[in-house]
């Protein structure tokens, strides 16, 4: 099997070290959480991971591809095609409704809307709002659809159920889990629950 991800002796620091030569493979069905303290260098690591920020040293292979030796196109098109990144801060655009949120993705990756999927994180009711009314939680999920419409062959999360109760939360992390499950995709995921990155095949503290 090949796995999906593989990072080898990473390294990153800014003014200070954050993380010296972390080890990890992900496998396709497979999932993995990433722990540690606020300011520990867990975004920074999946962010790294995701094709967003070049490490100080070590080695990322992306789809058993040595991700930051590509061309700077060909990561571009890895991210835009294959990389679900649900950001702490969600990037939604602001302008637009709900649904045109996730109607971009659709129409840039060719893919289609899935109502069952809109159902299930129960969002229905909120499609026709504009972002800036939907309450953080909301937000959270409507952010969720759109990376999940993309149909990436992995997803990066960073703390997607911060902003949720704690039902939400174990329904939101069921449809992350059976996406990954299904698709024989692969989910990183960056939690401060305990409980939740058990729930994750390994477990990576920082
Ligand atoms: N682009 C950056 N430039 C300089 N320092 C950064 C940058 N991004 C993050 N940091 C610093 O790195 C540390 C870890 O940040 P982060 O990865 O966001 O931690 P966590 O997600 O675990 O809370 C913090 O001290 C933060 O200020
Ligand atoms: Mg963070």
């Amino acid at each position: 099997m090949i796995p999906l991800l593989e990072v080898t002796n990473l390294s990153h620091s800014f003014e200070y070290n954050l993380f010296t030569d972390i080890n990890l493979i992900l496998n396709p069905k497979e999932s993995i959480s990433i722990v540690g303290v606020s300011g520990s260098g867990k975004s920074t690591l999946l962010h790294i991971c995701a094709t967003l920020l070049k490490p100080n040293s070590g080695e990322v292979k992306l789809f058993a591809k040595d991700l930051y030796k590509q061309k700077n196109k060909d990561i571009l098109r890895m991210r835009r095609e294959d990389v679900g990144i649900i950001f702490q801060s969600h990037y939604l655009f602001k302008g637009f409704d709900a649904f045109e949120n996730i109607e971009l993705s659709t129409l840039l990756n060719n893919t289609k809307i899935d109502d069952e999927l809109i159902e299930k994180l129960g969002i229905s009711n909120v499609l026709k709002q504009k972002v800036g009314e939907l309450s953080g939680g909301q937000q959270q999920r409507v952010s969720i659809a759109r990376v999940l419409s993309k149909r990436p062959k992995i997803i990066f999360a960073d703390e997607p159920t911060g902003n949720l109760d704690s039902k939400t939360a174990n329904e939101v992390m069921s449809i992350l889990f059976n996406y990954t499950e299904e698709n024989n995709a692969a989910l990183l995921l960056v939690t401060h629950d305990n409980d939740l990155a058990n729930r994750c095949n390994i477990k990576c503290s920082l």
